[in-house]
């Protein structure tokens, strides 16, 4: 599909190699507000698209039917909207916008304009979250009604991470948050945070975070996180534990998934103290054909040409922008945060 690519900073690295490997997506153009840097990633990839800064030219001179967009959040919305009122269908680099006022302009362009608008989620497309996911619908744990994401990463960038402020939330907590609702498969509807900067931080502000968020059907989320915890680090897709009605399930955020459950879930006599559980099997998985970036632009791309509506739709994926930005809110005022008013 005729394609235009704009934004062709680090990550635009990880777009073009997943785009080969899928195959069928032709670069029409590439767009960079730094003309050299479009021009690089089209040399480094063997591609013979023009490089373009000016992506109004680049959108009426090559029609493309779909816009990836790597640029920076801010810039999201603003790109966006353009390419979708020039007839495309986008895929954008996660956090969908930064605001929910701009989020929600991007949403209602999409639907006005009948294009799609989906936002890149690489850790959904992860084939252990996926059979994670399978362990928490097994109908031996019953009902999951609580979760919790753990998350420890000492990562020193330095950057502008280093000066940002609520680093780990808006640079970070969105891809736990969305992981979070892809296993609970619900919306948040009530969030608190507390966040903080712990001592000898080598950030100026918010490297750590606790979020509490109450779900649209009942369960509740825990998320415990920091960039600025030396020793033993969790997983980047975070660790795991999930609590159900006869059981629980754990996912170390690599490649161990586990359940157990109560093996009488109603004993005659109340029955002891601590129950006994037993291990329940998870069922195995075909492999994933795709994985990560390429997952889900693979997803995105084969779903705008069936007409189907990818997973990581705008329109629901702004619930997991609003989980970011309603912990920020509750963080700053002190206070739980509706999702409704933000
Ligand atoms: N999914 C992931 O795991 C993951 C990892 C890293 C970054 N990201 C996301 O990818 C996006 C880009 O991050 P990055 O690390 O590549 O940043 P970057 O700074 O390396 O690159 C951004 C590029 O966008 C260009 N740009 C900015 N505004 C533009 C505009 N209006 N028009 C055209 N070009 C514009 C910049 O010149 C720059 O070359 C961010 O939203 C970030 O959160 C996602």
């Amino acid at each position: 599909m005729r394609t235009i690519l704009v934004g062709c900073g680090g990550i635009s690295n990880s777009w073009l190699t997943a785009a080969q490997e899928i195959g069928g997506i032709e670069f029409v153009a590439l767009v960079d507000l730094d003309k050299e840097a479009a021009r690089a990633q089209a040399e480094k990839y063997g591609l013979e698209a023009p490089a373009y800064d000016d992506l109004d030219a680049a959108l009426s001179d090559t029609k493309p039917e779909i816009a990836f967009d790597c640029t920076i959040p801010a810039a999201h919305a603003m790109v966006d909207t353009q390419c979708l009122r020039a007839g495309c269908h986008v895929l954008v680099e996660k956090p969908l916008a930064d605001s929910m006022a701009a989020a929600r302009e991007v949403v209602a362009t999409a639907a006005e304009v009948g294009r799609t608008h989906a936002v890149l989620q690489n850790r959904r497309y992860n084939p252990e979250i996926v059979r994670y996911r399978d362990a928490l619908e097994l109908s031996e744990l019953g009902s999951i009604h609580t979760l919790y994401g753990d998350f420890f990463v000492p990562a020193h960038f330095g950057g502008f991470r280093a000066e940002m402020d609520h680093v780990l939330l808006l640079d970070m907590a969105i891809h736990t948050f969305d992981e979070a609702r892809f296993l609970l498969g619900a919306r948040p509807s009530r969030v608190s945070c507390h966040e903080w900067n712990p001592p000898g931080s080598w950030y100026t502000h918010g490297a750590s975070a606790i979020v509490t968020a109450e779900m649209s059907d009942g369960s509740v989320f825990n998320y415990r996180g920091s960039w600025c915890a030396e020793g033993h680090m969790t997983s980047w897709e975070a660790e795991w534990r999930a609590i159900g009605t006869w059981g629980s399930a754990l996912w170390d955020g690599h490649s161990q998934v586990d359940a157990e459950r109560v093996t009488d879930p109603e004993p005659a006599n109340g029955g002891d103290l601590v129950r006994e559980a037993v291990g329940v099997r998870i069922p195995e998985r075909e492999s994933m054909r795709f994985t990560g970036h390429a997952g889900c632009i693979e997803e995105f791309v084969r779903t705008v040409r069936s007409g189907e509506t990818p997973m990581t739709v705008s329109s629901d994926n702004y619930y997991s922008l609003a989980m970011s930005l309603c912990a920020v809110e509750s963080a700053e005022q002190q206070r739980p945060v509706e999702v409704e008013q933000l």
